[in-house]
């Protein structure tokens, strides 16, 4: 089935079903603060709860790279098959999309990563990962299954919704960029505002942290090329040296932060390979070295590639190499900088304090790391925020791309309920703004 056929299928479907509670679309503000409490509530029940833990376990033990993720989103279709959730599948290779709700607006979206990273997990236990080499080291194993924790939660209410919640389960957010893939195959059509949660070890289990504006930054990569001329490392005279010219190099770039950039404006340049020679006789033929470049603004951002290409290759030139540089954004898309919409932190603070209280509602600094989720906050109103994982009496929580990250999975009904509660009180609310109850509109006068 189509989609368009889908959404007016739905659309008969629910019109029909749920015309009592169309005509009463409105809950008074007093159930509002409810909504939430229930939720958790529910996904802390063991048949929420325990079936959360096992698809977390399911998909640790088998983690799957950036845009591989075959069987992870066939376990997720598997499941929303399962619920009765209609979706689209598939967007950026391994995404799927579901659909809750009416199949009209108002449409909101929660979001997942499914993707893993690159390294050997070191923790041993009974469901360490059993692929060598791959680990779900950042949590997106527990992503997916707050999400689908949510998806159940919201299904189960699902002709109390006056609007269509989106499910976004996306490839590839550890470089890749599959949000935005997911963007370019239409995942986001029609919706409104997004959501997204990272587990955190930094926070304690039970809070939230996060801010409005910009929290993450943007990030893009580089990779060089310097080429001298080879020889006998006790005749320089007679080489060109590519080790010495990347060092000059290498050392030049730390000036674009040092003393180009404005002190406040954070900025970061790293260097992380610096390949080249392999005797200790040898002056090679060439010099292979790679980085990160990260900044708060695109502007900043924009003025940091143009400076390192311009360094690389100047710099090359003055020790008598040749360098070539790549950016390298076909296989690396430059992340944008992540930012918070206004509103949607108001109104996160709202629904969060109902559930966890005020006191549990964290204010975070903001950091150099960055996330895809930038994407999809750069085209439609989005928020993105950390949920809590430590626990003192469960020892130490590493922090994530760790080999000995561990997470907390009774933050899992956590991160459930926030989603829900999110998406359902942003449905509540847009409708209630499109279709004011009597006397509010003197209110607002
Ligand atoms: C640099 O490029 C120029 C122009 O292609 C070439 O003549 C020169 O030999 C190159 N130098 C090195 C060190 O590769
Ligand atoms: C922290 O862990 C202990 C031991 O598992 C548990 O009893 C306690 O409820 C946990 N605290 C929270 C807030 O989840
Ligand atoms: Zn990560
Ligand atoms: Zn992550």
């Amino acid at each position: 089935m189509g989609f368009s056929q889908w959404l007016s299928l739905t659309f008969i479907f629910h019109a029909f079903l749920s015309l009592p509670i169309s005509s009463e679309p409105f809950l008074s503000p007093e159930v509002l603060p409810q909504i939430p409490v229930n939720f958790l509530d529910l996904a802390k029940s063991p048949e929420v709860f325990d079936w959360m833990v096992g698809i977390r376990r399911k998909i640790h033990e088998n983690p799957e790279l950036g845009f591989e993720e075959f069987e992870t989103s066939k376990l997720i279709r598997a499941e929303l098959d399962q619920m009765g959730i209609p979706y689209k599948y598939p967007l950026a290779q391994t995404g799927v999309v579901g659909y809750i709700g009416t199949g009209s607006p108002p449409f909101v979206a929660i979001r997942a990563d499914m993707d893993a990273l690159a390294m050997q997990e070191s923790v041993e236990w009974e469901h360490k990962s059993k692929v060598p080499g791959k680990m779900h080291a950042c949590g997106h194993d527990a992503h997916v299954a707050m999400l689908l924790g949510a998806a159940k939660i919201l299904q189960d209410h699902r002709l109390e919704l006056q609007g269509t919640v989106v499910l976004v389960f996306q490839p590839a957010e550890e470089g890749g960029g599959g949000a935005k893939k997911m963007l370019d195959d239409g995942a986001l059509e029609n919706v409104d505002a997004i959501f997204g949660i990272h587990v955190a070890a930094s926070y304690p289990i039970g809070t939230v942290a996060s801010r409005s504006g910009p929290i993450l930054a943007g990030n893009g990569f580089f990779e060089a090329v310097i080429s001298g001329k080879g020889g006998h490392a006790a005749i320089p005279q007679h080489t060109i040296d590519p080790i010495l010219a990347a060092s000059h190099i290498i050392v030049s770039l730390q000036h674009l932060v040092s003393r180009e950039a404005d002190p406040l404006d954070s900025q970061v340049v790293t260097v992380g390979k610096f390949q080249g020679g392999g005797a200790f006789n040898v002056i090679p033929d060439s010099v292979t070295i790679g980085g990160t470049f990260r900044a708060f603004s695109k502007e900043s951002f924009i003025q940091l590639k143009q400076r390192i290409e311009e360094v690389i290759t100047k710099q090359a030139s003055v020790q008598r190499c040749n360098a070539t540089v790549i950016f390298n954004e076909n296989e690396k898309p430059f992340y944008p900088v992540t930012v918070n919409d206004k509103d949607l932190h108001e109104f996160f603070q709202k629904v969060a304090g109902d559930i966890l209280g005020t006191q549990n509602i964290l204010d975070k600094q903001p950091t150099m790391g960055a996330e895809d989720f930038s994407f999809y906050a750069e085209v439609i109103p989005g928020y993105f925020f950390s949920l809590g994982m430590k626990n003192e009496t469960q020892g130490r929580f590493e922090s994530g791309h760790s080999p000995n990250f561990r997470v907390n999975e009774d933050a899992l009904p956590y991160g459930a309920a926030l989603h829900a509660s999110l998406a359902t009180r942003y449905i509540l609310e847009k409708q209630s703004k499109l279709n004011p109850p009597k006397g509010s509109i003197h209110d607002e006068l």
